[in-house]
């Protein structure tokens, strides 16, 4: 599909409908939920933007490689998504648990479930911090813990449809 022709609104599709964050790591694969995010364009490329904190499994994985997934699913698998952003898969295997099966393209997860997936080619990631807030009050209420999110920009390779 041509993102161009993307008929979803951004703030929908990732505000409402949510995503999985997945990749791929020693043959294990990890994602989590998110529902921060965006989509937009960087250095002339169409790009996806996504924040994962520090505590994430899933940010090891995202590291690791230079792929990772967005994936965007069905209203039936709330349930689902509700259950993959909040067990961690340190303490799980969440895949086989939430029932998805994943196959790899360009190293990244894509899951038979899915009804529309983005391949992602990381090109940058900032961890961060304290200082850079212009707005101190998001500090006090997002980080009080000093879990700071990491952004990545990362351009869209390839999106695939269900
Ligand atoms: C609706 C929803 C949205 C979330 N969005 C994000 C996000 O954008 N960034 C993030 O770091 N965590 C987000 N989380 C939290 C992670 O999905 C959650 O901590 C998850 O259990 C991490 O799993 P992992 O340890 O296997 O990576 C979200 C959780 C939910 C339920």
């Amino acid at each position: 599909m041509n993102m161009s022709e993307m008929d979803k609104n951004v703030f929908d599709l990732i505000g409402k409908q949510w995503m999985l964050v997945g990749a791929e790591k020693n043959g294990k694969i990890n994602a989590m939920t998110a529902s921060w995010g965006g989509l937009g364009i960087m250095w002339g490329k169409k790009v996806a933007f996504v924040f994962i904190r520090e505590s994430r499994y899933t940010k090891e994985f995202v590291d690791e490689k230079k792929t990772f997934s967005l994936s965007f699913f069905g209203e039936e698998y709330r349930k689902m998504l509700n259950y993959m952003g909040t067990v961690s898969g340190r303490d799980e295997d969440k895949i086989s648990q939430a029932g998805l099966h994943a196959s790899l393209n360009q190293d990244a997860p894509v899951f038979e479930e899915a009804e529309r997936t983005f391949i992602c080619r990381k090109m940058y990631a900032q961890e961060m911090k304290e200082e850079c807030f212009t707005d101190k009050e998001a500090v006090e209420r997002w980080y009080g813990d000093g879990n700071y999110h990491t952004m990545y920009v990362a351009e869209i390779l390839d999106v695939i449809e269900k």
